[in-house]
């Protein structure tokens, strides 16, 4: 259980960070929902948090730039007091083969992917620090463990979150502060939506589960890392791939 635990969910509005949101909250953590645009529909979903018998916020914030970053992580500890748990969630991709792709599309995709989250552990790890207590759980790729062709901006991204996080827990472990990271295989969300059927058919007859993952399986095991029992788990990599890289 997370009763009185405080997490941030950074692209929590929609996909699988919405999923890990509702997860969180249905085992009473409070959820800051941290995304680019304040939209209705957004605003509806922190409502519907509440129904759990929690405090829930939305935050703006571009996981991107380091001054939105500090405000928003300002505001989480001003509304809840406290930091307990940080889900790095907010992704994009910008499919293209190498010979199409430009150096402002690569940077965008690791400017997001992998300075994003760097910049949001850099200022939740003082908080952290200052209670001895804080569990990190960054959303990787199993793209970034075996590549994919079409991807290497994404998938650089996603090796990078993953030597981030190794990094990350071994700097922190005497701080009593985990950094694990999930790497997702197709799970389907408005990112994977935009496959053509064939694509998607080619896919399933990669994964030894004959079906696509969905964004519940992914934060079933984000919940798991999220526990107070979990202090002795740091430093791993969970692939959630339905067995497709093994
Ligand atoms: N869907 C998959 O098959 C899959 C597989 C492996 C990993 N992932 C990863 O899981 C995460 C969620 O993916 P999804 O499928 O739910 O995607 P999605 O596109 O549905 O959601 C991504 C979320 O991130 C937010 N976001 C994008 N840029 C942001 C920024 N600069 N600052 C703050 N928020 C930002 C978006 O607003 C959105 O809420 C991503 O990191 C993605 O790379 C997804």
């Amino acid at each position: 259980m997370l009763k009185g635990k405080n997490a941030i969910v950074t692209g929590g509005s929609r996909g699988i960070g919405k999923a890990i949101a509702i997860r969180l909250a249905m085992e009473g953590a409070n959820v800051a929902v941290f995304a680019t645009k304040e939209t209705k529909e957004t605003m509806d979903f922190v409502k519907e948090l509440h129904t759990y018998g929690i405090k829930a916020v939305f935050v703006s914030c571009n996981v991107a730039l380091e001054e939105e970053v500090k405000t928003a992580v300002a505001k989480v500890i001003e509304a809840f007091g406290s930091i307990d748990i940080l889900v790095n969630n907010a992704g994009i991709t910008n499919d293209k083969l190498l010979m199409q792709m430009k150096s402002e599309g690569f940077e965008r995709v690791l400017n997001v992917n992998l300075l994003g989250t760097f910049l949001m552990i850099k200022e939740c790890i003082r908080p952290f620090m200052k209670q001895r207590y804080g569990r990190i759980i960054n959303i990787s790729s199993v793209v970034g463990m075996m590549g994919n062709a079409g991807q290497a901006n994404y998938a650089a991204s996603k090796a990078g979150v993953i030597g981030l996080t190794k990094s990350i827990a071994k700097e922190y472990a005497s701080r009593g502060v985990t950094c694990n990271a999930v790497a997702p295989g197709y799970i389907s969300t408005q990112m994977t939506e935009a496959l053509p059927e064939a694509t998607t058919q080619a896919i399933l007859e990669q994964i030894p589960i004959k079906r696509l993952g969905t964004p519940e399986d992914v934060a079933n095991v984000v919940a798991f890392l999220a526990q107070e029992e979990t202090s002795y788990l740091t430093g791993e990599v969970i692939k959630i791939d339905g067995g497709m890289y093994i």
